[in-house]
């Protein structure tokens, strides 16, 4: 394989093993994995700790007008392997994941200029390329230009499966009919938002991992590194 490095990019719906796939491409070829959900879920923190956001609704005109106070990094964790988020310098990979955020991310993730924001915080960080990013607009808005992209697709049967596993781990107490019921509504947010909806793009190569194993995907995606580089 040739050493110059490229920049990959990593769409699709929610569930579908993105980041499993992405943290595996960043560990195998020495890259560095950005979680940009991550980044959108810290903006959203953000706004509930300023009560821009609540019981599903979120402030956009208050939001937009504190955006430059807000400022996201990742910090390197040598425990996971992996950088964690941090807002304004504080770390909040755990804070993220509760389910206010949750709630609240679709909503921050559609205004615009929080959008224009990390975007820019993205492509500046695929600047030096050798960098994995998954999210939702990475090969169509943030590295249009990225040497492979990759969009990852999975049946709902073996999705809602997945998350249920990845709740109950957790010790969240849901039905397989809840877990059904968000996934859904979550992809009919992210493709039909107005701005930068989650779509296939032209030159992505398609990863349905509904019957592959983690260590079967890795494979495949690194066959694909090696045409692309
Ligand atoms: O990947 P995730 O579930 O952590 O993403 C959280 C939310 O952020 C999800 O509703 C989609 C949105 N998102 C986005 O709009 N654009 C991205 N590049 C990444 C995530």
């Amino acid at each position: 394989m040739s050493t110059s490095k490229i920049n990959i990019a990593i769409d699709g719906y929610s569930s579908c093993g993105k980041s499993t796939l992405a943290k595996a491409l960043a560990k195998e070829l020495n890259y560095v994995f950005i979680d940009t959900g991550a980044m959108y879920r810290a903006v959203t923190l953000f706004a509930l700790r300023k009560g821009l956001a609540s019981q599903g609704t979120v402030h956009s005109e208050s939001l937009i007008a504190v955006l430059p106070e807000i400022t996201i990094t990742f910090k390197w964790n040598d425990d996971e392997q992996r950088s964690f988020v941090q807002l304004n310098g504080e770390t909040v990979e755990r804070e993220i994941r509760e389910m206010d955020v949750a709630n609240h991310v679709s909503a921050v993730a559609s205004i615009p200029e929080v959008r224009k924001k990390l975007v820019q915080l993205q492509q500046k960080m695929g600047e030096s390329k050798g960098v994995v990013m998954d999210g939702r607009d990475i090969g169509t808005v943030v590295f249009p230009k990225a040497e492979l992209k990759i969009f990852m697709t999975a049946s709902p049967e073996v999705r809602v499966q997945r998350r249920l596993t990845e709740l109950m781990a957790k010790g969240q107490n849901v039905t397989a009919e809840e877990v059904k019921g968000n996934i859904e509504s979550r992809d009919y947010q992210d493709t039909h938002r107005a701005a930068d909806p989650l779509r296939q793009a032209g030159d992505a190569r398609v990863l349905d991992n509904s019957n592959l194993t983690p260590a079967d995907q890795l494979t495949l995606a690194l066959s694909w590194v090696n045409e692309s580089v």
